[in-house]
């Protein structure tokens, strides 16, 4: 505490925090706060030219804290107040912290914007929120000038200034060569105030100048999160200054084209020569395409972007990072490197963002559980739960978490693009036109639907007005998994997955189709428009999808020894959109208690955000990361075990009491010849 003198102290109170402590008058109120640990922000160090300091002192008779505040408890508003007042405004009143001082028992209010470390509250109430303390940031220093008798250079004295700041707690500060090129012109510009971009990972005593600006910047400073998928990229463009989302954005992903799935992107690159660096190209371009797409949606320049956070499945990793990913598709699946990774990101072709802009990239926890696992258990932090909790976050390859505070394992499972639209016969991915809710009426076996892009369902008047932009283009992957699972509550669809024939379901809508029957969810063709089915080739993709994932969650559940878990916790993209009820109908997750099955949004692109927006969460999962079990589904017998009996619909143990209700198909005949009466013993009852 400043040295004080008993009969000239005053208490001063912070508020929200409740910190207090008594301070010799005249002491300036950042003073106070930093002395006192509390969290209010400072570009300038204190030389009034940033307004992040901004405090709202409060007057009169404050008996929670035993004060009362007199008119004058701070010094008079003085003239850089004044200027800064008239150039920009403070709000009313509001003063600036590094020039009002004490003189008098105060209680002074820190309002959410001027604190450095605020809270971006997450939308959902169990997610937890993101404490914004990001890796880069502003700082405004005045540098000293050049002096024949000091014969240092620019750099040393930019340097020192900024170690003394108090803004960093660098021990060493370097730059690039093309940030030594701007130096000299940005200081004399600024007549020797400069605001540098200073990038600092957690727990480094090493800082590395970005960019810099002549005097004051305070221009916006981005990050970009990237969920880099097997079949999606997802990239959020976040504010580093207070962790809003400026725009956000997807691509397909490119490589698609070399192979649907990761094992055959593996293959490909294996068969030919050269395959490995296509599509380490391909997916370097789309990045940068996506980039520069979100900054352009949220009407900044890309040269504001100055880090990126990528989670992906190890697959995705090696191929970005140009590494050829044979190794993963063999035992043991050794990856070229499993911890975090940071670079710059020209080094990946990250081209056109700050040239300055650096890259982190998630720790993988194993050979097949890669770094969008780890995200997952960042935002998701199934080991700070008393009760077991299963993330599966639902894509192309499922990553799967289960934990609790003992323990958390996790394992990725090869659900394929199925869940994704992709491999079914009118799929698509989530875009406007494609269905995604699906009914069907059990005693009518008619369906209804709602598409992306209009609220309504397709029985409400004014549908088809509100879908005339958009039309009816095919369905999505949540579309396809209600369809299936409405199906089998319709009695249209018997638990080995076999589509009714017309006669058994007493259904017009059941379409003769080759050897098999499929459903009509719509036919557009007299406008133009596509037909749109559920085959039994789409029935048999889902089977094989959900089957994956219900064998992947069983074997780490096995591992922990429990027949059931306490919550689920849907996330993906996709798995946001998953409903929880038809989830359960079609055994795609184990047993639970269906109010405690939740969606989550996109959980890996969200971990993505967090350790974008807050570097000790960087620490915090490259060491959690180490105590996390891991399971190979890739090489464990019971996987197989697990796979085979998930594929009724629901699995073997049928923990979806609703459907013991759904009468079975009367007098089935299937359209299947010879094998029917086998898929006949088969079916529910
Ligand atoms: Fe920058 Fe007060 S700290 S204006």
């Amino acid at each position: 505490m400043t040295a004080t003198d008993p009969a000239k102290d005053s208490l001063v109170v912070f508020t929200p925090s409740g910190k207090r402590g008594r301070f010799a008058v005249g002491t300036p109120i950042l003073t106070a706060a930093r002395q006192l640990g509390v969290d209010l922000d400072s570009v300038c160090g204190g030389r009034g030219i940033c307004s992040k300091c901004q405090i709202a002192p409060g007057s009169g008779d404050f008996s929670k804290h035993g004060i009362t505040v007199a008119a004058d408890a701070l010094s008079p508003w003085n003239a850089v107040e004044e200027r800064y007042q008239q150039k920009r405004g403070l709000k009313p009143g509001r003063r600036l912290g590094c020039q009002a001082t004490v003189q008098g028992d105060v209680v002074i209010d820190v309002p959410p914007e001027s604190q450095v470390h605020r809270q971006v509250v997450r939308k959902a109430a169990t997610a937890r929120d993101i404490r914004m303390d990001p890796a880069t940031r502003l700082i405004a220093v005045a540098v000293q000038e050049p002096d024949m008798d000091e014969p240092s250079g620019d750099f040393e004295r930019l340097r020192a200034a900024l170690l003394e700041s108090g803004l960093t707690e660098a021990r060493t500060i370097t730059a690039d060569l093309r940030v030594l090129q701007k130096l000299q012109p940005a200081l004399r510009k600024g007549k020797w105030e400069v605001t540098v971009a200073l990038h600092q990972p957690a727990g480094s005593d090493q800082a590395k100048v970005l960019d810099l600006w002549p005097g004051f910047y305070d221009g916006p400073l981005c990050g970009l999160a990237i969920d880099l998928g097997s079949t999606t990229v997802a990239a959020h463009l976040c504010d580093l200054r207070d962790g809003r989302v400026l725009a956000s954005g997807g691509v397909m992903n490119p490589q698609i084209r070399f192979g649907e799935d990761l094992m055959s992107r593996v293959s490909y690159a294996m068969m030919n020569e050269g395959g490995a660096a296509e599509m380490c190209t391909a997916v370097r371009a789309a990045l940068r395409d996506l980039a520069i797409g979100v900054a352009e949606d949220a009407g900044v320049l890309p040269e504001a972007i100055f880090e990126a956070v990528i989670v992906c499945n190890p697959v995705m990793h090696h191929l970005l990072l140009g590494v050829d990913p044979v190794e993963l598709g063999q035992a043991p699946f050794a990856l070229a490197a499993s911890g975090a990774l940071t670079f710059d990101a020209n080094e990946i072709d990250l081209t056109g963002i700050n040239p300055g802009a650096q890259v982190y990239m998630l720790p993988c926890i194993a050979g097949h559980v890669g770094a969008d696992a780890a995200a997952v258990v960042l935002s998701e932090a199934p080991g700070e739960t008393e009760e077991l909790t299963l993330v599966v976050d639902v894509g192309t390859n499922a990553e799967i978490v289960l934990g609790n505070r003992d323990q958390v394992l996790a394992c990725s499972s090869p659900t394929g693009p199925a869940f994704e639209g992709a491999q079914i016969s009118s799929g698509q991915r989530a875009a406007p036109g494609a269905i995604e809710r699906v009914e069907i009426d059990p005693e009518t076996k008619i369906p209804r639907f709602r598409v992306i892009g209009s609220e309504l369902w397709s029985d409400d008047p004014g549908f088809a007005e509100a879908t005339e932009g958009t039309g009816i283009s095919g369905i999505c992957g949540s579309g396809i998994i209600e369809a299936v699972a409405e199906m089998r509550m319709a009695g249209l669809l018997d638990a080995s997955g076999l589509i009714g024939s017309r006669e058994a379901t007493d259904s017009d809508r059941m379409r003769p189709d080759g050897r098999t029957w499929s459903y009509m969810l719509h036919d557009g063709r007299a406008e133009d428009g596509p037909l749109i089915c559920v085959t039994q080739g789409d029935v048999r993709a889902i089977q094989l999808a959900k089957s994956a994932l219900y064998a992947g969650a069983r074997l780490l559940m096995d591992e922990v020894g429990a027949d059931s878990v306490s919550r689920i916790v849907l996330a993906g993209a996709f798995g946001a959109h998953i409903s929880p009820k038809h989830a359960m109908v079609l055994g795609m997750i184990p047993d639970c208690a269906l109010d405690q099955v939740v969606s989550a949004g996109n959980a890996a692109g969200t971990g993505a955000r967090i350790a974008l927006c807050n570097r000790a969460a960087r620490v915090e999962i490259e060491a959690t990361v180490g105590t996390i079990t891991k399971v190979e589904t890739a090489i464990a017998p019971r996987f197989q075990e697990h796979f085979v009996n998930a594929n009724a619909l629901p699995h073997a143990t049928d923990p979806f009491p609703e459907l013991a209700k759904v009468a079975p198909l009367p007098n089935v005949s299937f359209n299947t010849g010879a094998d029917r009466p086998n898929r006949r013993r088969r079916r529910a009852s």
